[in-house]
């Protein structure tokens, strides 16, 4: 394996960004390769079985591009296909978002009422009651937010229709008096501004990026996979399957000239 090969992560859309972000900032000189599969997002409404064949088309093309890791960034594919990819790409590392916002979770609560916003997808998979399964003492609540992921994908982070959807998606989890929400979709953190200011500023929000990042950079060193740090500035190269020029200018709002410029890409 070629240490200067990119690491490949991958969403449904923009929300994997945030998890880019952390791992640019965490691994300054790390080649990146990232996908978003605009085309066919939003994944969170999708049957399982379906996410899992999108998310295999999109990851067999960072597969055969050479990446050295695959960092699913997208809790929805997460939840659907882990271990298939696992099975799938057995020669390099594949990192997920789930377990890493559950660590980060259920250290920070101090009540144990600790509460997920997620797709329906991921929301109907199970997966966080199944990860935080290990902490038997903590309350859960878990409820589906379908619309944060179009707010996100259409560059919205404020407003009355905004306001709204989050009031009321928010509403069971304030009712539970969680101390702790984790936002289990990785388009959330773009509008944490917004579920911050409904849920109350004693409720930390936790978000899989930055711990995400922490398992890239362990999986990395523990396999000598780290790139060369004389690299003064890494190929960074970002693709869309949807239409490039809109990805780029929502891209660039929310994580700044760091994105550079984006490409089209198929995975069909
Ligand atoms: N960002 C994704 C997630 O973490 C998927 C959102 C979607 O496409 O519905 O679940």
């Amino acid at each position: 394996m070629n240490n200067n090969a990119p690491i490949g992560i991958f969403d449904s859309g923009l929300g994997g960004l945030t998890v880019a972000r952390a791992i640019i900032d965490q691994l300054p000189y790390e080649p990146i390769m990232y996908i978003g599969d605009t085309a066919h997002s939003p994944y969170g409404p999708l049957p399982l079985a379906t996410v899992r064949s999108l998310a295999i088309a999109v990851m067999d093309r960072l597969v055969e591009a050479g990446v050295k890791i695959l960092v699913i960034a997208c809790n929805t594919a997460s939840a659907a296909v882990l271990r298939d990819a696992r099975e799938r790409y057995a020669d390099i590392p594949v990192i997920e978002v789930i377990q890493p916002a559950v660590r980060r979770a259920v250290a920070s609560t101090k009540n144990r009422k600790v509460g997920v916003i997620a797709t329906q997808a991921t929301v109907n998979s199970r997966a966080y009651e199944d990860s935080f399964a290990a902490a038997p003492d903590l309350e859960l609540t878990v409820r589906a937010c379908p619309r944060f992921v179009e707010f996100v994908e259409a560059g919205i982070d404020s407003g009355p229709e905004l306001l709204q959807a989050a009031g009321e998606y928010l509403m069971p989890l304030k009712k539970a008096e969680i101390d702790t929400l984790v936002l289990g979709c990785t388009h959330y953190p773009l509008l944490k501004g917004v579920i911050s200011y409904v849920m109350g500023s004693s409720v930390n929000l936790v978000s899989s990026s930055e711990e995400t990042a922490i398992d890239v950079y362990r999986e990395l060193i523990s396999h000598g996979l780290t790139a060369d740090s004389d690299t003064v500035s890494p190929r960074r190269e970002f693709f869309t399957t949807g239409n490039a020029k809109e990805f780029e200018r929502n891209a660039h709002r929310f994580i700044g000239p760091m994105i550079g410029t984006v490409n089209p890409i198929r995975t069909d």
